[in-house]
């Protein structure tokens, strides 16, 4: 695997295999089982948004398979003040041996793997969060056995998050089932992906209906990195869209909850069912250090 810039990029054995490999990477972690593929390797992280999880769980994971990385954030480097990425790519790819990148525009992504020489992983862009959407698939699977049947649940903005676990809920042979109100849907690109899935797709603005028998429900902020100026309108416009004990009753008794977090309690999910479903998404986070070390292994790994 050349990068990691989304994942319909990806072919379901391909999304499978990473899940494989973080499996094995997280047991060889939990039993002191040293494993540095990735020996003096060094990775560059580049973040133009804030973070918490990404950016601690690269660095750690690279750490762990004998790497180390190096960090720039938009503030401290030319990139704040317009360098343009194709320069970028172009110099780091002299420096480092693999980019890490949170950005806006998914453009800039795949700018930089066009014009750099080093693998590139996406870390979040407007679009997309791969890594994210890799390490949720990993915890269902962990929680649930396997993923090929079940049916995911999202309910919320037609976001990152959304987009990336639609194709990757697709890819591996999951239904997938989201509820958004009109004005706030995925993009076109998404649709038009979901939409070869046949019936194993739906598009509903009724979280109740979305959620009818669900495996698992997920959520995600109303108001992503960058819209903060919407704020007030999104709370409005989503108002009803809160996971609590009255969706979750249309889900299967044993239904999981997934949050990439930071999550708002009280807004997209009750504080009630978060603290329920703590543990899951507790695992969730945890599992971003070994999907991630899985991706870093494939992309950078010779
Ligand atoms: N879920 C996630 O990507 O968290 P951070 O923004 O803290 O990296
Ligand atoms: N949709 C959120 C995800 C944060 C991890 C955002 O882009 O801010």
């Amino acid at each position: 695997m050349k990068h990691l810039l989304k994942l319909l990029d990806l072919t379901g054995e391909e999304i499978i295999e990473i899940l494989n490999l973080a499996d094995q990477l997280k047991y060889e972690t939990k039993h002191g089982i040293e494993h540095f593929h990735l020996k003096g390797k060094c990775l560059g992280m580049i973040f133009e948004k804030s973070s918490t999880r990404t950016r601690v769980s690269f660095e750690v994971g690279i750490n762990q398979l004998g790497g180390y990385a190096v960090v720039l954030s938009s503030e401290g480097s030319q990139i704040g003040r317009g360098e343009p990425v194709q320069d970028t790519a172009r110099v780091l790819s002299r420096y480092v041996d693999g980019i890490m990148i949170r950005t806006f525009g998914q453009d800039e992504v795949e700018a930089l793997a066009e014009y750099g020489s080093v693998p590139v992983i996406n870390g979040l862009t407007d679009f997309c969060h791969p890594c994210q959407v890799l390490a949720d698939l990993m915890t269902i699977r962990e929680y649930k056995g396997s993923l090929e049947g079940l049916k995911l649940c999202f309910i919320g903005d037609g976001n990152n998050m959304m987009n990336s676990l639609i194709v990757g809920g697709l890819k591996v042979g999951m239904t997938v089932s989201v509820a958004c109100p009109e004005g706030y849907r995925p993009p076109r690109e998404i649709l038009e992906f979901a939409a070869g899935y046949g019936g194993k797709f739906t598009l509903t603005d009724s979280p109740l209906e979305a959620a009818k028998d669900a495996d698992v429900v997920i959520t995600d902020v109303w108001t992503s990195m960058g819209q903060e100026d919407e704020r007030k309108k999104r709370e409005a416009a989503f108002a009803g869209y809160c996971i609590d004990e009255r969706l979750m009753s249309s889900a299967r008794p044993d239904a999981m909850v997934q949050h990439c977090l930071p999550a708002h309690r009280g807004e997209e999910i009750s504080a009630e069912i978060f603290e329920a479903h703590a543990e899951e998404i507790f695992e969730e986070a945890e599992n971003r250090l070994h999907a991630q070390k899985a991706v870093l292994v494939k992309t950078m790994g010779c």
